[in-house]
């Protein structure tokens, strides 16, 4: 039989209550097809910083290399803690895993489940995917500040965009397209205003398209997009951004599909040379934290995308039709946690 070694970053805030959850659900699923499946539980975030003063050593990053894939929680301090620079977890850790192991598919589906409520009142058939671009655009963190503190401080943060880094996700865009019914995508950027980034873009998909016949694309600019994103949501069906573009658009996806609670994402290394790793959308949720009341179900969907990624798409359809069914008989009902992952996990057994 298989087996599968997954290592597991539960991290901060509501991370160790939704991941376990998704524990649950990932070892029912797993051993209803015989599949052996082991756990490394791996201590990382703003907690473990404050105690031992590790956002991720070049020792813990080579462990987590072993694994076949990483399944994370949130991590990151809650705004008003002083005790914790801003960002420097989400940099040191959480981006610094996204780079170092070469996560250059951030992908993010959106998909409004029926029985679910959307804010909108004529949401449509909402399906689609986001494919954030992971390793480049300003997360790179080549900006710089100059004159600090002073009237005359500059502060930079340089979007990086490489040909190679372009070419490789918005052919992973194509492909995805190519494989779904309705075989479309759409650029977004800013091209009237980031120019060479946004050419650069432009250029490649165009390039890209011509080795995609059946697949029709068009382009938006970012603003505009997100008009759409509210009006005419079903118009979408594979998206591709860069990093920044991705992390707003995926919010506000998640927004019009029922909420946060319900978004999942993987950070993918396509080509397969290091772990890829999934997780929610959303973040560390200090303002809920540890009172059961988040809903585990974007990172039980996050270990659904897991499983697909490591060649258990079966499985990973059934907890999705799980989570389907679960999410269509929630109106009203108040439910913790666990309660949820119980259920989920029932139904994939
Ligand atoms: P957030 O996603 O943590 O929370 C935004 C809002 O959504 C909050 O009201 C929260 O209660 C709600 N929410 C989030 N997840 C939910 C769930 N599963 N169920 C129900 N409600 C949920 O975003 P934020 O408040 O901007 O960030 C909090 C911290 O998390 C910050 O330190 C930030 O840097 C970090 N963060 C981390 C990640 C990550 O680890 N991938 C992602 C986003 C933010
Ligand atoms: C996300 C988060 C991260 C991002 C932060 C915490 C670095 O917002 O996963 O969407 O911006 O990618
Ligand atoms: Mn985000």
């Amino acid at each position: 039989s298989k087996s599968i070694n997954v290592a597991v970053i539960p991290g901060d805030g509501i991370g160790p209550e939704v991941i376990a959850e998704a524990v649950k659900v990932l070892r029912a699923a797993t051993a209803a097809v015989d599949t052996e499946l082991s756990l490394t539980e791996y201590k990382l975030g703003a907690e473990h910083w404050l105690a031992t003063g590790e956002t991720l050593s070049a020792e813990t990053l080579e462990q987590l290399r072993s694994h076949d894939a990483i399944l994370f929680g949130a991590v990151g301090a809650a705004p008003g803690d002083t005790r914790i620079p801003s960002g420097l977890i989400e940099r040191e850790m959480l981006l610094k895993l996204r780079f170092s192991l070469d996560h250059y598919v951030n992908l993010r589906p959106s998909k409004l489940y029926p029985g679910v409520p959307s804010p909108l009142a004529n949401p449509g058939a909402i399906d689609f995917v986001v494919v954030r671009e992971g390793t480049e655009g300003p997360y790179v963190g080549n900006g710089g500040a100059l004159r600090t503190g002073t009237p005359h401080e500059i502060a930079t943060e340089v979007s990086v965009n490489t040909a190679h880094g372009v070419e490789r996700l918005v052919r992973d865009g194509f492909r995805r397209a190519n494989e779904r019914s309705r075989k479309h995508l759409t650029l977004v950027h800013k091209h009237n205003v980031l120019v060479h980034a946004g050419h650069l873009w432009k250029r490649t998909v165009e390039a890209v398209a011509a080795e995609y016949p059946e697949v029709t694309h068009d382009y938006l600019h970012v603003d505009a997009a997100m008009i759409f994103l509210v009006t005419d949501p079903s118009r979408f069906d594979v998206i591709v951004t860069d990093n920044l573009f991705g992390d707003i658009i995926t919010d506000l996806a998640a927004a019009v599909t029922g909420g946060i609670g319900l978004a999942a994402s993987g950070n993918i290394n396509m080509d397969h040379t290091a772990p890829s790793m999934f997780e929610p959308v959303h973040g560390s949720a200090p303002d809920i934290a540890g009172q059961q009341k988040a809903d585990p179900t974007a990172a039980i969907l996050s270990a659904a995308l897991l499983l697909q990624h490591l060649g258990l798409a079966g499985q990973a359809a059934r907890i999705e039709q799980a989570v389907e069914h679960d999410v269509a008989t929630r109106a009203g009902a108040t439910r913790t946690t666990a309660e949820i992952g119980d259920a989920i996990a029932a139904a994939v057994s």
